[in-house]
């Protein structure tokens, strides 16, 4: 396999890049990152000394280059997770959201169209794209419904990837997942912000009634199924599902973290609530089971050894949570925290 793995320096990015490295077959792997915010180089600089892998820092929209670099590389496997990935984010600012999201998939998309023994492009979507769901499992055939600016430009992103495989024939396949947790996802997201901010001994801003639910999966449950779905036969502009079918409300993970730091329950802040957010989310992964898929990782085992890689790397997050991030939290969290009262048990 002469794999190109974009959003390769992200959280998930960085866990498959491993996984792959690791799993063999992989006869070169190209790591693209633009080496955003939410991009760190240093999860894979170790890898360097790895003679199959190449780290490539370039913009997924930029269609020429992306173009130039897959024919020179004979890349026979795209896997795409470059995006800007966080919710709260797309709602401050939407524009990164349509460029990398949309512009970026459409960009790879068009690079690998014609490109000789091209074989898979594995476009990595998300649950959220089935928008809310107050009851049952959103299976494969459920329509989309958006409600975030990034859950639209996801959305946006897989109907793209569907277009190219019904009309000019890329071997495209889409997976959809729930969320995930693991080590080195970035600080922004609900458990490493808990976890960091816990260590720290500093408020933890729950939305809302903290009651939403969240369909939680180990990241290399995730990984595994990637490649999975990377074997399977050829089929074109299939979406698969992929969840531990794990439905947990943010107040018992943030308890749970709580716990297991030996943290006090007065560090949580009720702060006002996500505009536009998701009460349930919850996805039949059925479809792919059938094929031999399984989660392996318990959440709560998965949770605790999270949490404990959080604890061990502190020079990791603290790095990440210096600088611009600063100012990204305060104008998140700042006025809500201002206004929150303290949980009352
Ligand atoms: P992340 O934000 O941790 O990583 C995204 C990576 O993409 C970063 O390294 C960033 O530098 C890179 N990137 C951003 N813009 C780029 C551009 N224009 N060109 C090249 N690289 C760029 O995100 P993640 O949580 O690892 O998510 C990865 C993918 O998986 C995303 O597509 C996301 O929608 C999807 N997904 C995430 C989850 C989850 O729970 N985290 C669940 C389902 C699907
Ligand atoms: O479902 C898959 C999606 O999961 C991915 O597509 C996204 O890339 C990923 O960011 C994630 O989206 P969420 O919005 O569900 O994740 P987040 O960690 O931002 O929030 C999880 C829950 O926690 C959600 O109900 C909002 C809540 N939350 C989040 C933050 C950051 C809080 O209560 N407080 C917070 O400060």
């Amino acid at each position: 396999m002469r794999l190109l793995v974009t959003g390769a320096a992200g959280f998930i990015g960085t866990n498959f890049v491993r996984y792959a490295l690791a799993a063999g077959a992989v006869e070169r792997l190209v790591a693209v990152d633009l080496l955003t915010y939410a991009g760190n180089w240093a999860n894979l600089s170790d890898l360097a000394s790895d003679a199959r892998f190449r780290f490539v820092r370039a913009d997924v929209a930029a269609c020429e280059e992306m173009a130039a670099l897959v024919r020179a590389e004979r890349v026979d496997v795209l896997v795409n997770f470059a995006a800007e990935s966080h919710v709260d984010r797309s709602i401050l600012d939407q524009g990164p959201f349509l460029t990398t999201n949309v512009h970026g998939t459409l960009s790879l998309l068009e690079a690998v169209r014609d490109l000789a023994g091209f074989r898979r492009f594995l476009q990595v979507s998300t649950d959220e794209v089935y928008g809310s769901i107050d009851a049952g499992r959103a299976a494969e055939d459920w329509p989309t419904h958006p409600s975030s600016p990034y859950a639209a430009s996801k959305a946006a992103a897989d109907a793209f990837v569907q277009a190219h495989a019904t009309t000019f024939g890329v071997p495209a396949v889409i997976t959809r997942c729930s969320n995930n947790y693991g080590p080195y996802q970035f600080p922004e997201k609900l458990i490493p912000l808990f976890v960091t901010n816990a260590l720290d001994t500093q408020p933890l801003p729950l939305y809302g009634d903290g009651m939403n639910v969240r369909d939680w999966i180990h990241v290399e449950d995730h990984c595994e199924a990637l490649w999975h779905v990377l074997g399977l036969p050829e089929s074109t502009g299939e979406v698969w599902n992929v969840s531990a079918e794990n439905e947990v409300p943010n107040r018992v993970v943030t308890d749970a973290i709580l716990r297991q730091l030996g943290k006090p329950e007065s560090l949580v802040r009720y702060v006002a609530d996500r505009p536009g957010h998701d009460r349930r989310y919850a996805l039949d992964s059925r479809r792919l089971r059938t094929t031999g898929w399984r989660p392996r990782r318990d959440f709560g085992e998965g949770l605790a050894a999270t949490v404990e890689w959080y604890r061990q790397q502190r020079p990791w997050w603290e790095a990440v949570k210096s600088g611009a991030y600063r100012d990204y939290y305060d104008r998140q969290y700042g006025g809500r925290l201002a206004g929150a009262a303290e949980r009352r048990s």
